[in-house]
């Protein structure tokens, strides 16, 4: 019986999802408390590939108890959208709760989303253009409107008409757009989208506090990942939330001492997707090997993810940020045809030697990553156990746990359930 916060201990995509699902046979309760459908999470169950964005990956086990808590941003269209694939697919809703508490996605926030980005030009951020960031904005503007304004109709209504005048302003008259939100269409079209998501809606904080009480198992889901955190990343290049342990008590509502384990999800090299600096990032081809052997496209937005080796630095820095407990190493498997791999244990600054993360994205963009070399380890795709695995990934586990200071508690190496090695 415990509570387990999963996150993302690089930039987002480190196979987070795969780690809940191989959890999630053993939980009861599985929790998203941060982000909205900018995150696409993939599970592979018997040849068959399911993509989440809002949804917690634990959906797939029919008596888990799946919510989308109240730090979730949430677009409704995407989450019916979800829902309705689901059940497609033969898989039942009937354990999905979503929090009263919880932030909308407006239509005024895509737009606005994509409208800032070109805006920027060349200094843009790069965002999945979801109206993440926007949504956000209103939330600390605290202009936002809630899921639970949806049921209390006048109060959704004078907020959206509010809202849409703001909007329609900044559009018009900043941006110089000839683009016009209409806001008893979008009223109509979310007072619908209520009706049917109604049967989901309640307190979440009440739900995860009493589950942790009466000592389920009970899994939180990060998405993205620590150097997307909006205090602790590479700020501006960023997304607008918490993905760190931290994020997560206020995101579903409870409080970090409910929380026994903190395990961080890495791949045994590191990639990004948008913009921003990245130390071990490759230009060569081992970079273009590991995007084509991983499958290093979004999950979201169809983007080729840029490759680079593994960074120590940052692996310390999410162990530290987030109080990691274990880390989960995903993906190595995929550098099975790299006869010499890398590891970047430092960077150099000049003269200097820097092993903290840095602060300053100028002060990055100086950092050279100084590098361990390690002999690769073929392919282990098929290994089962520890003991069958090679001396060399062992070794390469090893180091990775010593640079880091947490230890590796599972080796992925493979996108499978059973392919999850146990350490
Ligand atoms: P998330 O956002 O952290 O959940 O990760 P994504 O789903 O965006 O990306 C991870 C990708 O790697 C998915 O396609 C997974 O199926 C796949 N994957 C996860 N773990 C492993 C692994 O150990 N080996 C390989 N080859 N693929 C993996
Ligand atoms: P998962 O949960 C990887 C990135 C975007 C962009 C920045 C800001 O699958 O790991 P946003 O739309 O959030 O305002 O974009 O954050 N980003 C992700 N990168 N994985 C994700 O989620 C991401 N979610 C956002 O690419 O650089
Ligand atoms: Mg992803």
């Amino acid at each position: 019986m415990s509570a387990k916060i999963i996150i993302g201990a690089q930039w987002g995509d480190e196979g987070k999802a795969k780690i809940i699902d191989i959890l999630s046979q053993e939980a009861e309760v599985v929790v998203r408390s941060q982000g909205g459908n900018n995150a696409g999470h993939t599970v592979a169950v018997d040849g068959q590939v399911y993509k989440f964005h809002l949804i917690p990956s634990g959906i797939l086990f029919p008596g888990t108890l799946c919510i989308v808590a109240n730090g979730v941003v949430i677009d409704p269209e995407g989450i019916l959208k979800e829902i309705d694939n689901l059940h497609a697919s033969g898989i039942t809703t009937d354990n999905l709760k979503i929090s009263l508490r919880a932030h909308l996605v407006m239509p005024y926030h895509k737009e606005l989303d994509g409208i800032t980005e070109s805006y920027r030009g060349l200094d843009d951020i790069g965002t999945t253009k979801k109206g993440i960031g926007p949504c956000y904005m209103d939330k600390a503007e605290r202009s936002g409107v809630r899921v639970c304004d949806l049921y209390n109709p006048e109060v959704f209504k004078k907020r959206v008409r509010e809202n849409v005048e703001i909007k329609n302003a900044i559009i018009q008259k900043v941006y110089n757009k000839d683009i016009s939100f209409d806001a008893e269409k979008i009223i109509e079209e979310y007072l619908g989208y209520a009706e049917i998501l109604k049967r989901y809606v309640t307190d979440t904080t009440v739900l995860v506090y009493d589950a942790i009480k009466a000592g389920k198992n009970v899994l939180f889901e990060g998405a993205q990942g620590t150097l997307l955190d909006i205090d602790l990343g590479t700020y501006p290049y960023v997304t607008s939330s918490h993905p760190i342990t931290g994020g997560v008590c206020v995101g579903s509502g409870i409080g970090p001492t409910m929380i026994d384990e903190c395990i961080g999800v890495m791949k045994g090299y590191v990639t990004r997707v948008g913009k921003g600096p990245f130390p071990t990032e490759l230009f060569d081809e081992v970079g273009e090997t590991i995007r084509n052997v991983g499958h290093e496209f979004g999950t979201t937005t169809g983007r080729p993810r840029r490759c680079g080796w593994f960074d120590a630095v940052i692996g310390k820095f999410a162990v530290r940020t987030s109080g990691l407990t274990s880390i989960a190493l995903n993906k190595v498997d995929v550098m099975a045809d790299i006869p010499v791999v890398k590891i970047c244990v430092a960077y150099k600054k000049g003269d200097e030697i820097i092993k903290d993360f840095p602060a300053s994205l100028e002060d990055l963009a100086l950092c050279e990553p100084i590098y361990e070399e390690m002999p690769g380890w073929g392919q282990i795709d098929h290994i089962k156990t520890y003991e069958e695995l090679p001396e060399t990934i062992k070794n390469y586990v090893k180091r990775v746990e010593a640079l880091c200071d947490a230890k590796v508690t599972m080796i992925g190496v493979g996108p499978n359930r059973d392919q999850n090695i146990y350490v």
